[in-house]
């Protein structure tokens, strides 16, 4: 029994994919973001699951983990980096033949000083952050990388503000409406040049947003971009967090539980102490502010949310000897009862991207495919040879 996991399914990230794919009109190619070690999935296994369901590109922050793809054997797949790259980083992620983001013309003369690459062009259509906000400057970005000896320009690109926020006084409009303004112009000097600007929101609110290429990050992990139940787009969240109870002791009426006596018994109740807490990334902020699914049923954390462990009340009635040992789901499905990411950001007033993000190293990943671990198949793989020679 470990004390946390966060079990991966990888088929749910493929047919995440693949859902995607159906919403796709005009040919749009699907590229999966998997920076941030894959939301805080692994970013090899969501990138090899979202290539099965029909991704074609993949997308990261930065060059450490462009890299990490390319080392891990993803090397026939384009892979865009996304961020910002110090000159250093530039070069390493040109040397992992990546895909990079310029804005300016000195930009593309560092490209070609570091021995050439593909680039995609940002035109900051609202977004306010990386790319320019001048059209002319942008298209003058273009054609300087057209001529530019070692740069080739493969992409026009743009990053919505508010696409996940429906009510928005028509900023998401504004922007498509300027972007594709630009992009139009970039397309009549070279048609083939891929056009990108939608995230998981802009996919699923307007497939005018959707162009060449859409880049999606959260909806591929089963997550929904607007914060709501991701049953409702069909989304299948990959991940589930869970822990056991590892100890369960009655706390008479007036005893307390964790730092801080945050929490103080009404009346005699059982106490589970389960081993997660905030080195694991389950935040302070669900202290008395959270549920946990034990046998079928949702539970209160009660108390302060400790570095290592957390305390869940369990009731007066079942006795300790029962619980002790029981699986305990802090996000994904016992039962009939269900709790998701969406659910724990509303809780700590942020966003579900935050949620699995935040879950650190010390949770081991551990990936199945619809309940299958991987590492049976590449057990069974490995011991074929030696059956066929023993038979
Ligand atoms: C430039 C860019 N494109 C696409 C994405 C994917 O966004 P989402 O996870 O909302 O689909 C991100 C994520 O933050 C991003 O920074």
């Amino acid at each position: 029994m470990r004390r946390a996991k966060a079990a991966v399914n990888v088929a749910a990230i493929a047919r995440n994919c693949a859902r995607l794919r159906t919403q796709l009109q005009h040919g749009a190619a699907l590229c999966a973001v998997v920076k941030a070690d894959g939301y805080g999935h692994g970013a090899v296994q969501s990138a090899r699951a979202a290539l099965a369901g029909g991704a074609t590109w993949l997308a990261v922050a930065d060059a450490c983990e462009a890299r990490e793809l390319r080392e891990a054997g993803l090397r026939d797949v384009r892979v865009l980096v996304m961020g910002a790259l110090s000159p250093q980083e530039l070069r390493e992620a040109l040397e992992a033949d990546a895909d990079v983001v310029v804005w300016k013309q000195c930009y593309l003369e560092a490209v070609a000083a570091a021995g050439g690459g593909r680039v995609h062009v940002k035109f900051d259509s609202g977004m306010g952050r990386l790319g320019t906000r001048d059209p002319i400057e942008a298209s003058r970005v273009a054609a300087a990388a057209r001529e530019m000896p070692g740069v080739h320009l493969a992409g026009a690109m743009t990053h919505f503000a508010t696409a996940d926020e429906l009510k928005d006084d028509g900023f998401f409009a504004g922007q498509l409406a300027a972007f594709t303004r630009w992009a139009r112009t970039i397309k009549e000097r070279q048609p083939e040049i891929l056009v990108h600007a939608a995230n998981s929101a802009a996919t699923m609110r307007d497939v005018e947003a959707q162009f060449d290429m859409v880049r999606c990050g959260i909806a591929i992990y089963g997550m929904d971009p607007f914060g709501r139940d991701p049953a409702a787009r069909a989304l299948e969240p990959a991940l589930e967090l869970s822990t056991y109870v590892a100890e369960a002791k009655l706390c008479r009426a007036g005893e307390s539980a964790g730092y801080g006596r945050q929490f103080v018994a009404d009346g005699d109740t059982y106490i589970g102490v389960l081993p997660i807490g905030y080195g694991d990334g389950w935040r302070r902020g669900l202290s008395n502010n959270s549920d946990v699914l034990i046998g079928g049923h949702r539970h209160p954390l009660v108390g302060t949310v400790s570095m290592d462990s957390i305390t869940v009340d369990l009731g007066p009635e079942v006795g300790p000897e029962r619980l002790r040992g029981e699986r305990a789901i802090l996000i994904g499905i016992q039962g009939s009862e269900r709790i998701t990411a969406e659910e724990v950001a509303r809780r700590l007033e942020t966003i579900n991207y935050e949620i699995t993000c935040a879950l650190t190293p010390r949770v081991p990943r551990v990936y199945h495919r619809d309940g299958v671990p991987l590492d049976a198949d590449a057990r069974r793989e490995r011991a074929q040879p030696a059956d066929a020679a023993s038979g």
